[in-house]
C-alpha cells in the first residue's frame, strides 16, 4: 500500500510538474500547443507507469518535435538532463523553478456561527475522516451545552477563533462593550481548552480598529464567500467556491446549516483532488 501511495503521489507531482513546464514554455512565446495536446491526450494526464523512474516513459509519449514531453519529467519530479530547454535556461534552472512551483496550494476553510449541536458534529466527523483541519469562529452564546464540540475541535487539531458572544456588529458598540463581547467568548473557550482565542472574525465583517481591549486580537476576514447561508442548495455552494478559489484563499462557510456542512465536505474532496492542502488560518497568514 505504501509503495502504491508513493507512486500515486509521484504521478501527481510529475503531472503537475509537467503542467508547470508547459506554463513556463507558454510564457516565452513558443507555441507548443500541438505537442501539449498530443502528450496529454496520449496518456490521459500521465499515468503512474509513464513516470515511474525504473520504467522510462513509453516511446509514444516522447515528444514528436523534440520539445517537452512526459519523458522529460522523472519520477523524482526533476527535469531530466536530456530535456531540451527552448528558453535558454539550463535544466538545473528549470529544476529550481519546478521546486518552487510545486509548493502545494493551500486554502483555509473557516466556519462561522457555531457550534451547532448537529451540524458541527457532522462536520467534525467528516473532517476527521478526511484528516483535514479547519478554523472555527465560534459564537459564545452557542457554546453552552456544546462544550464537548469545542473540546473536540481542540483535540482534533482545528483552530478555534472568536465570533463575539452575541454575534453583534462590533462597530455599533462602545469600545468597552465590544471588548466584553470578545472577552466573554474567549473566556468560555479558555475554560474548555486552557487558552484564549487569538483570532477574531468580526460578524458582518465589521471590525473596529480603534478598539482598545486588554488583549490583542487578530481580525480575520475572507477571500471566498459563497453566501452559503442564503441557500439550502449544497451544489450551488460547492460550485460558487470551486469557481472562485485560488491558492492562499480563506473560504467562508457556516457550520450552522446542513447544506453548508454537506457542501464543505464536498469542497474538501474536490480541492484535495486538485492538489490543495487545508491549513488553519494561523498557518496560512503567519507563515
Ligand atoms: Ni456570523
Amino acid at each position: 500500500m505504501k509503495s502504491l501511495f508513493f507512486w500515486g503521489l509521484t504521478a501527481i507531482l510529475a503531472s503537475s510538474a509537467y503542467k508547470d513546464i508547459v506554463r513556463i514554455g507558454a510564457a516565452d512565446g513558443v507555441d507548443r500547443s500541438g505537442t501539449e495536446t498530443a502528450a496529454v491526450s496520449k496518456d490521459g494526464s500521465l499515468s503512474a507507469e509513464a513516470v515511474s523512474p525504473d520504467q522510462n516513459a513509453p516511446a509514444d509519449t516522447a515528444s514528436e518535435n523534440g520539445s517537452l514531453s512526459a519523458g522529460a519529467v522523472q519520477g523524482d519530479g526533476k527535469v531530466a538532463a536530456d530535456a531540451t530547454p527552448e528558453d535558454g535556461n539550463t535544466p538545473a534552472d528549470r529544476a529550481g523553478e519546478l521546486v518552487e512551483l510545486q509548493e502545494p496550494k493551500q486554502v483555509a476553510l473557516t466556519f462561522d456561527d457555531g457550534p451547532h449541536k448537529i451540524y458541527t458534529r457532522e462536520l467534525l466527523d467528516g473532517l476527521a475522516e478526511r484528516k483535514v483541519h479547519a478554523t472555527f469562529f465560534v459564537v459564545g452564546k452557542n457554546i453552552e451545552g456544546n462544550e464537548e464540540l469545542i473540546e473536540r475541535m481542540e483535540q482534533e487539531g482545528h483552530l478555534i477563533g472568536n465570533h463575539t458572544y452575541d454575534h453583534v456588529k462590533i462597530c455599533d458598540l462602545s469600545g468597552e462593550d465590544a471588548c466584553v463581547q470578545v472577552e466573554k467568548t474567549s473566556a468560555l473557550v479558555r475554560e474548555i481548552t486552557g487558552h484564549d482565542t487569538e483570532f477574531v472574525r468580526p460578524p458582518f465583517g465589521a471590525w473596529n480598529k480603534e478598539m482598545e481591549c486588554s488583549f490583542v486580537m487578530i481580525p480575520v476576514l475572507w477571500d471566498v464567500d459563497p453566501l452559503d447561508w442564503t441557500t439550502k442548495n449544497a451544489d450551488l455552494v460547492v460550485q460558487r467556491v470551486l469557481g472562485d478559489v485560488e491558492n492562499g484563499d480563506i473560504i467562508l462557510l457556516h457550520d450552522f446549516y446542513e447544506s453548508s456542512v454537506k457542501a464543505a465536505l464536498r469542497i474538501v474532496d474536490e480541492l484535495s483532488k486538485q492538489g490543495y492542502e487545508f491549513v488553519t488560518v494561523d498557518e496560512l497568514i503567519l507563515e
